[in-house]
């Protein structure tokens, strides 16, 4: 961008922000990502006006807006030298003023009430969830496996795919400077946001989108989850080259899904497509997206679930692996 650009960007940023309603819009947004509703209800204005405050804000170049189904949410825009003064700019806000002080007291009120939503339709699925649940490994047991698999090394950006109610995002984004889920279901996504902000991973968000084209970046990630998901699909192996085409070279990719098993009810009672994988078809599946199997573990065999034995796999894109033998040998 030359001089005259950014002097006339940095102006116009600062004309959208220099704006009562706007500055306390950007504030709400320098804590979390919202949608329209969310601002309505807090500043106590219309739709429109606020939806018109929303746009100037993006066109300045401040805001980022995100579509999610039916819906858009606002977050502050990132990466660039006019986001870099706003976030200098509000960092100076005074957290005592007793207008910022009534917004945020407002958003936690409708945040509350989003949760109680949102908790409700968990609720509506808690049933089926439990069902199933009694019929393999405790959580608990599946997820101290993944985390022994995983291991607690700093990662830059995670990705959970077919994240649902937000469980991976919680267990493994407080390794992660960037975490993204990414879910096909809005109402999963509502339980998920609401268990984000209630643990203050501050650094996960969550996107509405198709696991077959997954709306991140390629060649992005350092690890890629795929908890309870490829059951679902109709072409698992597809939704494995599209996770493997997330990753950057050397990152690492977690899938977690039922050992084979009888449990036909289990298709027409909850959609799912696929009893089960064996492990050399998830790892004939592994490395023909590129990926080197590296690890795999079963939870629960034997034991007195019902039946479910859960499989954990653990690949590794194999770029790195390639390069790393490369060099170890002195060959450039
Ligand atoms: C059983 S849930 C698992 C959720 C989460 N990974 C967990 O283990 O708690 C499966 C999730 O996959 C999502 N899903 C299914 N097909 C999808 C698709 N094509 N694109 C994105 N998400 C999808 C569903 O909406 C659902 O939230």
């Amino acid at each position: 961008m030359t001089d005259v650009v950014l002097f006339n960007a940095l102006l116009a940023a600062l004309r959208a922000a220099g704006e009562p309603t706007r500055l306390r819009i950007l504030a709400m947004l320098h804590r979390s990502e919202l949608n329209v509703s969310d601002l309505t209800d807090v500043l106590g204005q219309s739709q429109p006006r606020i939806s018109r405050h929303l746009k100037l804000l993006v066109e300045a170049g401040l805001v980022e807006r995100i579509r999610e189904g039916a819906w858009a949410f606002f977050r502050l825009a990132d990466g660039t030298q006019r986001s870099d003064l706003l976030a200098a700019l509000l960092e100076r806000l005074d957290g005592a003023d007793p207008i910022l002080v009534r917004d945020r007291t407002r958003l936690v009120e409708v945040r509350r009430a989003r949760a109680v939503e949102a908790a409700d339709y968990f609720r509506k699925h808690a049933e089926d969830w439990d069902r199933i649940r009694a019929l393999h490994a405790p959580d608990e047991e599946v997820e101290a496996a993944l985390r022994a698999m995983v291991g607690d090394a700093p990662v830059l950006a995670l990705l959970d795919i077919g994240t649902g109610t937000g469980r991976m995002l919680e267990l493994f984004a407080p390794l992660a400077a960037r975490a993204v889920g990414i879910d096909a279901s809005t109402e999963m996504l509502a339980v998920a946001r609401a268990r984000l902000q209630d643990a203050g991973l501050r650094q996960a968000v969550v996107r509405h989108g198709d696991l077959f084209a997954l709306p991140v970046e390629a060649g992005g990630f350092d690890l890629v989850i795929l908890h309870q998901v490829l059951h679902y699909l109709d072409d698992a192996a597809r939704a494995l080259r599209e996770a493997a085409r997330a990753l950057r070279p050397g990152g690492r990719l977690v899938v977690v899904d039922f050992a084979p098993h009888e449990h036909e009810f289990l298709r027409e009672a909850f959609a799912h497509r696929r009893l089960g994988f064996g492990r050399d078809t998830v790892e004939h599946w592994l490395q023909a997206a590129g990926l080197k199997p590296t690890d795999f573990r079963l939870v629960g065999a034997g034991g007195q679930s019902a039946g479910l034995t859960v499989s954990i796999w653990l690949a590794r894109d194999a770029r790195m692996i390639a390069d790393q033998v490369i060099s170890v040998h002195g060959v450039a």
